[in-house]
């Protein structure tokens, strides 16, 4: 056999273990000893590249056999998801060959590919164990006498199979040898039919029907070959369903954005221009003979943007919370914004998550006051989601004047509560931060439905919803990070027991309403020691009542608005800044990026157990300290049950330079290959894919700030253990002459299951992930590259830069597809 590691290489028996022993290759037999032979099947040659192991040949040239010579090649070991050939060998002693055939024998059943040739393929499946698979090679000549020889693969679990890619400064994404990256869909790129081109220049307009900006979070959604219907196991045909989360305003406009000193008013063009940028894309791709591609002006397209009509539903739904001018039995609303992390349904719908959606509002001088002051639940409530008064608000949309005086959609930013107006915030745009923060449900296979809102999962600066393994007559739970520093993790479980044939229901939004409008919101204690508990966020329970002091709640539509003030009464764990989560899709183990923190958030005296670190990473000659490098904590619940209300835990990860202190920074000894900082998107291999069966594939992306002196932002795959494979470690953590000792719990290191994948353009974070089915594809994006950037002088010339390194001009965030070139499973 022959396992394929590299592109161009038909074989390989260097890197992995084909070849234990010192045996001449079966292919120096086999010239040696065919050559003189009479007849090779189909005018084939049998000595395909192959380790001599079992054989049956006979080596007697004198006294002719009655039955073909034959050999199946070499026995030899290999790993889960590589691509394995079996050489099989065989010649007519009489007569001629009419026939051979693979066919196996025992082990975990395989799909062989040409195996009714003398070199038959699989992919090893996911183990384990080690785990012999036995192939029976059998030739059969004119005469109809058969020869047989059997051959041994032995398959040990998956290990990473590629070469690690190094630190990089430079403007193009880097990935391992063997692998190849396609720019899928940029920034501006044409959605509709009838979209022009994009001309990068900052003349362009008419983003509703374009991919916006600052591609994030990203989930693929399999279509039939009819192109219509859903298909959760196509590989060629599909819907990638993503975030925008935000715009490189710079990059937007001829000469930058106009109208944004104080006093001024935004052009109305300029800010329809930003504001279609943000929300989500539909867009359908599809496979042919050159690869991946989106497909304009598929029926399928859609751009949701903050001006999408969305409606409310759970618990909050008609709160008095939610009224506005726009709607005011708060019911409904509009679009969705910085839609950071993501999420997806085990019944075919996307998850978009509304993150630092805080920034966009105004909050006029002296607006507490007019809402009754500093105690007033209002003011408490904005101040803690960070609409603080005197914002101004991101890009300062509601500064526009527009055309039509009764178009609100520039208005709505400004969250003042205006003088005169209704208290009940029906006159005006008070309450319009209360209608983001939430998970919005889309159907990517109905361009008509409309996005709801679900507010039982609780108002956050929401990263990703991810929901825990399904088990059929058990509530399934959904985990989300709270991506501000000092904030929470919580989990939500649904009041509905699973039935695995919802999976499959037509009216997918439907079954969210089932799952996801009634339930019980969570919130995650860290134990010091190792223990955890997931407290309910219920109104009436504990200090959830009109008695809290800090707070007091009405009903449990306050509780869920206000999460974040429930969250902190019931005494939830502050973390460094939950980014996403991830489920094992093995062994339902949740895994949650902390991206980082620093001093002033959390001084050396405020680390706990789960956010255990302090210490200095200097950035040339600036000091970082606190955390700035992050970490990745991981959780098994109690009997394995999503519908545990405790769990045990440790820290998976933490982010370093490999430089750093092995005792007390980098903790999980990172090394040229592998280290790290600010870990951010967090995504398992499909269970689908081999790569997410066995020892399932971490993917680890980062949005980095504190490393970036040595490298720009990257992807990271990992093969990690489970909560518990380490063990207890204190760690002294220093600052200036202070130090204190901090006890935590520690993963294994992970070694060599842990590489870097792929390395990225300047000043972008990676984010975003996903693959095909069968994970041969993966689908990553690149965000804000040249963020730092102008029109006129940009930092940043990628994607151009991806096929020509002196290209020029703006750069674009885009998605890529990335495959391996013998087509195997991505990583392994
Ligand atoms: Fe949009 Fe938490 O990163
Ligand atoms: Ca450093
Ligand atoms: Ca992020």
């Amino acid at each position: 056999m022959t396992t394929s590691e590299h592109s161009g290489s038909s074989y390989s028996d260097g890197e992995l273990d084909t070849n234990r022993s010192s045996n001449p290759t079966f292919q120096s037999i086999v010239e040696a000893r065919y050559s003189r032979r009479a007849t090779l099947l189909g005018g084939m040659s049998a000595a395909a590249a192959a380790l001599f192991g079992l054989a049956a040949c006979s080596d007697d040239d004198d006294a002719p056999p009655a039955n073909p010579g034959i050999t199946a090649g070499s026995s030899g070991a290999t790993t889960s998801g590589r691509l394995v050939s079996l050489n099989g060998g065989a010649s007519a002693a009489q007569g001629v060959l009419s026939s051979v055939a693979w066919t196996q024998v025992s082990g975990p059943t395989v799909a062989l590919a040409n195996a009714n040739t003398t070199t038959a393929t699989f992919t090893a499946p996911a183990v384990t164990a080690s785990t012999n698979l036995v192939f029976r090679f059998t030739a059969t000549d004119s005469g109809g006498r058969t020869s047989s020889a059997d051959t041994t693969v032995t398959v040990d679990p998956a290990r990473l199979g590629f070469t690690a890619v190094g630190h990089s400064l430079e403007d193009v994404v880097k990935v391992p040898a063997g692998y190849s990256v396609t720019v899928l869909y940029r920034l501006g790129d044409p959605l509709t039919a009838g979209a022009p081109a994009y001309a990068n220049n900052g003349s362009d307009t008419g983003f509703a029907s374009r991919a916006g900006d600052h591609h994030d979070g990203m989930s693929y959604f399999g279509l039939a070959a009819t192109g219509t219907a859903r298909d959760d196991t196509s590989n060629s045909r599909a819907l990638l369903v993503m975030n925008h989360e935000n715009i490189t305003q710079a990059y937007l406009h001829p000469n930058g954005p106009t109208g944004t000193g104080s006093g001024q008013s935004r052009p109305e063009a300029e800010a329809i221009k930003e504001i279609e940028c943000h929300g989500v894309s539909v867009v359908e791709i599809a496979r042919g003979a050159n690869g991946w591609s989106y497909v304009q002006g598929s029926a399928l397209n859609r751009r949701v943007t903050p001006n999408t009509p969305v409606v409310f539903n759970g618990p909050v739904r008609g709160s008095a919370l939610l009224r506005t001018r726009f709607s005011p039995d708060g019911t409904t609303g509009r679009g969705t914004i910085n839609n950071c992390a993501n999420g997806y349904s085990p019944w075919g719908t996307y998850f978009t998550c509304e993150e630092n959606w805080a920034g966009y509002f105004r909050r006029a001088a002296g607006d507490n006051a007019a809402r009754g002051g500093a105690t007033a639940k209002d003011v408490i409530a904005l101040n803690r989601y960070g609409v603080t008064e005197g914002a101004s608000g991101n890009y300062g949309w509601s500064t526009v004047a527009p055309a039509d005086p009764a178009n609100t959609t520039f208005a709505r930013w400004n969250a003042s509560a205006a003088a005169g107006a209704p208290a009940d915030g029906t006159g005006d745009f008070r309450n319009e931060p209360n209608q983001f923060g939430w998970v919005v449900e889309i159907d990517p296979y109905n361009p008509a439905a409309t996005p709801r809102k679900r507010t039982a999962l609780g108002r956050l600066g929401h990263e990703g919803c991810v929901p825990s393994l399904r088990v059929a007559g058990r509530r399934p739970a959904f985990y989300m990070g709270d991506d501000n520093r000092n904030d929470y993790i919580y989990k939500f479980v649904s009041a509905t027991p699973w039935a695995d044939a919802d999976a499959n229901a037509a009216d997918r939004l439907a079954v969210g309403d089932k799952y996801l409008d009634s339930g019980t919101l969570y919130v995650a204690r860290f134990n010091a020691d190792g223990s955890g508990q997931w407290l309910p966020l219920v109104f009436g329970q504990g200090p959830l009542t009109a008695a809290n002091a800090a707070y007091p709640f009405a009903d449990q539509a306050d509780v869920l608005v206000n999460a974040r003030l429930a969250a902190d009464a019931v005494g939830a764990t502050k973390m460094d800044r939950p980014e996403w989560g991830a489920v094992n899709p093995k062994t339902g183990e949740v895994y949650f990026t902390l991206t980082n923190t620093n001093a002033s958030s959390r001084p050396i005296t405020a680390t706990d157990g789960a956010n255990p670190r302090f210490y200095n990473d200097p950035k040339g000659s600036t000091a970082q300290t606190g955390n700035a490098n992050g970490h990745i904590v991981r959780l098994r619940e109690t009997g394995d049950t999503s519908e545990a209300v405790t769990f045990t835990w440790d820290i998976y990860l933490f982010g370093a330079g490999a430089d750093l202190d092995p005792a007390n920074i980098n903790i999980s000894g990172l090394t040229a290959d592998n280290d790290f900082s600010s870990p951010d998107g967090l995504w398992f291999a499909r269970p689908s894919s081999i790569a997410g069966q066995g020892s399932p594939l971490l993917w680890i992306e980062t949005d980095d700030g504190a490393f970036t002196d040595v490298t720009n932002c990257m992807l990271l795959a990992a093969i990690p253990g489970a909560v518990g494979d380490g063990g207890a470690k204190t760690i002294t953590n220093t600052s200036g002459s202070t130090t204190r000792s901090q006890a935590t719990f520690v993963g294994k290191q992970p070694g060599v299951n842990l590489k870097r994948f792929l390395v990225g353009p300047k000043e972008c974070e990676i984010t975003g992930i996903d693959s095909t089915p069968d994970g041969r594809t993966i689908f990553v994006n690149i965000q804000h590259p040249g963020e730092n950037g102008t029109g006129a002088a940009p930092t940043s010339s990628w994607p151009a830069t991806q096929a020509n390194a002196s290209a020029t001009g703006r750069p674009r965030s885009a998605t890529l597809a990335i495959t391996k070139d013998d087509g195997g499973v991505v990583g392994l």
